[in-house]
């Protein structure tokens, strides 16, 4: 059965927030997992994080950047449209506990997927404080649902045309600074979540990434997601999404993911969705 699109809302270019009916998804949906969608009938099967849903309505969110071919069909679907296959949840869920001060770190779609884990971390009696990083003003997402939750939110662009001018780990570096903090999680871009696990582990604090490998069926049988994590491979779909930033091998991960970038831009170049 299809999956309907109940809501979509650009939020950035290239960047669309969906609401979507899934309600076996939903069901035991957990901070820090993700599904996997396939578009059409004949598509690929791209991972997605969950950004949020609602039990009682069967609804998810997701936050997707185009990037390549199935992104920029997935966003050029709207309201009304069907998605061919929505499975999930898969992954593990984060590491929820009750640390002290946690900082979340967000960039690009990653911002989404803190949300949950903020909402949890709360709930279980610690403080959060939201980062979103962003190359400029109109690409730093979800700002306001992060402030409506967060305990203190701040936001950092390479231009500084919104919040300080700079880097996420130039922000991190003044609140590790102002106050003593236990647990730090980063999504996004690899370089970021490389980069701030460089800035904690001198200073001994836990670091969670959540690791974007290359994924097929999501289910620990292809083994395309393999990872390696303190000199061990490991299956980032089963046995991740999260992992210690400061045991990963960021180094191999950027080379798997670029494997397949002929055949992604073939693809493209195929595709009449542009
Ligand atoms: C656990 C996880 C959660 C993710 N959450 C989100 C999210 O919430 N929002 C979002 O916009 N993106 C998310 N991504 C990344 C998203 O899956 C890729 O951008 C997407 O698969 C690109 O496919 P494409 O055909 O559009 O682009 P392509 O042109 O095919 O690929 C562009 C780049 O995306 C990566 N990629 C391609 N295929 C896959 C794949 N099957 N699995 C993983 N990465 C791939 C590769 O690095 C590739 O070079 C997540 C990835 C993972 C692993
Ligand atoms: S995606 Fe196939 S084993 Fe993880």
């Amino acid at each position: 059965m299809p999956y309907p699109i109940l809501k979509k809302s650009e939020l950035a270019p290239n960047t669309v927030m969906m609401q979507i009916y899934a309600p076996l998804a939903t069901k035991k949906m957990q901070p820090g997992q993700f599904v996997i969608v396939r578009v059409t009938p004949n598509g690929e099967r791209i991972p997605l994080s969950i950004s949020g849903w609602d039990r009682d309505k069967g609804t998810l969110r997701i936050i997707v950047q185009a990037v390549g071919r199935t992104s920029t069909e997935l966003i050029n679907l709207n309201a009304g449209d069907f998605i061919e296959d929505v499975v999930g949840p898969l992954g593990q869920p984060s590491h929820l506990d009750r640390y002290g001060t946690c900082v979340l770190i967000g960039g690009g779609y990653g911002t989404g997927a803190i949300i949950p884990i903020a909402r949890e971390l709360i709930a279980r009696g610690n403080k959060v404080i939201g980062i979103i990083g962003a190359r400029t003003k109109e690409l730093v997402l979800m700002e306001d649902d992060l402030r409506s939750i967060c305990h203190r939110v701040e936001v950092s662009t390479n231009d500084g045309s919104s919040g300080t001018k700079g880097l996420v780990t130039d922000v991190l570096a003044g609140i590790l600074k102002q106050e003593p903090v236990h647990m730090v999680t980063a999504i996004g871009p690899v370089p970021m979540m490389k980069a701030v696990s460089i800035m904690t582990r001198p200073l001994k604090i836990k670091t969670f990434v959540s690791l974007n490998a290359i994924m097929v069926d999501g289910t620990g049988m292809c083994g395309a997601c393999r990872v390696e994590v303190g000199g061990v491979t490991r299956f980032a779909c089963i046995e991740g999404p999260d992992f210690d930033g400061h045991q990963v091998n960021f180094d191999e991960l950027v080379y798997r993911q670029k494997m397949y970038i002929p055949y992604e831009k073939k693809a493209m170049e195929l595709c009449t969705c542009k």
